[in-house]
């Protein structure tokens, strides 16, 4: 018996939320999928929504009729202050306040490791360590993760932020090693987000089964999340070809990578 009756993939025009369209077909009786970018055509069980989700009736609309939510639209790269108070943080309140007046039952977002990336490589931050943002677009992911906390807390409204790392066809540099979420697995955790028997308020990392940890999942093991892939293989053929990298860089130093090493997005458009 599925869980859900209609689920609501939002970002479904864009990379990982095509993933997830493809990924999660026959999931759900019915999916919506919403971006404001095209979407294609739709399949026999899909309704395609082309709307900006900034735009409060346009989600509420939206939301309308789903019972889960699959948050994944968002600008995935560091942006200015202005962008993320015009788009960003609207879009997300219009969603968790839309979910919880048409009675949806859980959200799983797409959060990200630069919501904590100032922390050290060798640290290996678990999910309970304070909020460490390294660039306006990790700042926006934190205050999504309260949102989500505060509607759990006073609305009872069970939300999975994913805190994805590099989810790319293959990984692509060192910091990769340890960094990268294949699309299946992504889809994986996705599922296993969603269906987890009780989720309250959590956060999980989304890697895939790399030796390279710099992570760790030891507090969301509830959700049952079993990568099958691994950076791993990709290894030699990473090392041959980027070069051995400055550990004492900032980049090299904190999980945010070049995230955390990038200035100020107002002084690059100067
Ligand atoms: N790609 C990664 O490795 C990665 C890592 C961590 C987190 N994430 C998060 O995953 C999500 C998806 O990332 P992606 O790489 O697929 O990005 P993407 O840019 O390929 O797709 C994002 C989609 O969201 C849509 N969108 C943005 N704002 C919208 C709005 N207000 N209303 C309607 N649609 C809107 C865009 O049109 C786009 O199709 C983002 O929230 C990103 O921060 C991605």
């Amino acid at each position: 018996m599925a869980d859900y009756e209609r689920i609501l993939i939002t970002g479904a025009a864009g990379s990982l939320g095509a993933q997830l369209r493809e990924g999660l077909a026959d999931f759900a009786p019915r999916l919506r999928h919403a971006d404001r970018a095209d979407m294609g055509v739709a399949a026999a069980n899909e309704e395609l929504v082309v709307c900006d989700l900034a735009d409060r009736q346009a989600a509420f609309a939206c939301i309308d009729g789903c019972d889960a939510i699959v948050h994944f639209a968002g600008n995935p790269r560091e942006h200015p202050f202005d962008e993320l108070l015009r788009d960003g943080l609207p879009a997300a309140y219009n969603i968790w306040e839309g979910a919880r007046r048409h009675g949806v039952k859980r959200i799983v977002h797409a959060s990200s490791i630069h919501a904590v990336g100032f922390c050290e490589v060798e640290e290996v931050p678990d999910t309970r360590v304070p909020h460490r943002p390294d660039t306006f677009y990790g700042l926006g992911k934190c205050f999504v993760e309260d949102l989500a906390a505060l509607y759990w807390d006073k609305w009872g409204l069970e939300t999975v932020c994913l805190r994805i790392g590099s989810c790319s066809p293959e990984p692509a540099d060192r910091r990769m090693l340890w960094s990268w979420l294949s699309a299946a697995d992504l889809v994986r955790l996705t599922e296993a987000a969603l269906t987890a028997p009780r989720v309250g308020f959590s956060v999980i990392y989304g890697t895939s089964d790399n030796a390279q940890a710099a992570v760790s999942n030891a507090f969301a093991t509830h959700i049952g999340f079993v990568p099958r892939d691994s950076a791993d293989g990709h290894a030699p053929a990473v090392l041959e070809l980027t070069p051995r990298p400055d550990p004492h860089a900032r980049a090299t130093r904190v999980i945010g990578g070049g995230f955390a090493a990038a200035g100020h997005p107002d002084d690059d458009r100067r």
